[in-house]
């Protein structure tokens, strides 16, 4: 019976520390995903016309939801047209 409260008493002090180690993790890979595809982060319905800024540059022809994409307008750098999406298709 001892034996058996300790292996209880262990598993819930793993899943209580599982769970707090958890919550602290995920919301730096949500962020990521938030600045890619956010409407399937928030459950938004995804864009379907072109972002309303897309129209002042030529040198990107994607059209839709991409141009909703924070990384696409401001690069995985943050750089913008000064970073590694300042040259090539992006
Ligand atoms: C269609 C292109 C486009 C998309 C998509 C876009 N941005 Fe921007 N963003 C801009 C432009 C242009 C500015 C103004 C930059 C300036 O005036 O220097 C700006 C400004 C900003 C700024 C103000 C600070 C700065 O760097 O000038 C932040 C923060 C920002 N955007 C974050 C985001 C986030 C987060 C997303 C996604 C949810 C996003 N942007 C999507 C084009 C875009």
């Amino acid at each position: 019976m001892k034996k058996l409260l300790a292996v209880v008493a262990t598993v819930t002090a793993l899943l209580v520390l599982f769970q707090v180690v958890g919550a602290q993790v995920p919301p730096v890979s949500r962020g990521g995903q938030l600045y890619d595809e956010w409407w399937k982060v928030t459950g938004a319905e995804a864009p379907t016309s072109s972002h309303p800024v897309w129209a002042t540059q030529s040198t990107n022809t994607r059209t839709g939801e991409d141009t909703w994409r924070c990384k696409e307008c401001h690069g995985w750098d943050y750089l913008g047209a000064e970073g590694a999406y300042g040259s090539g298709s992006h």
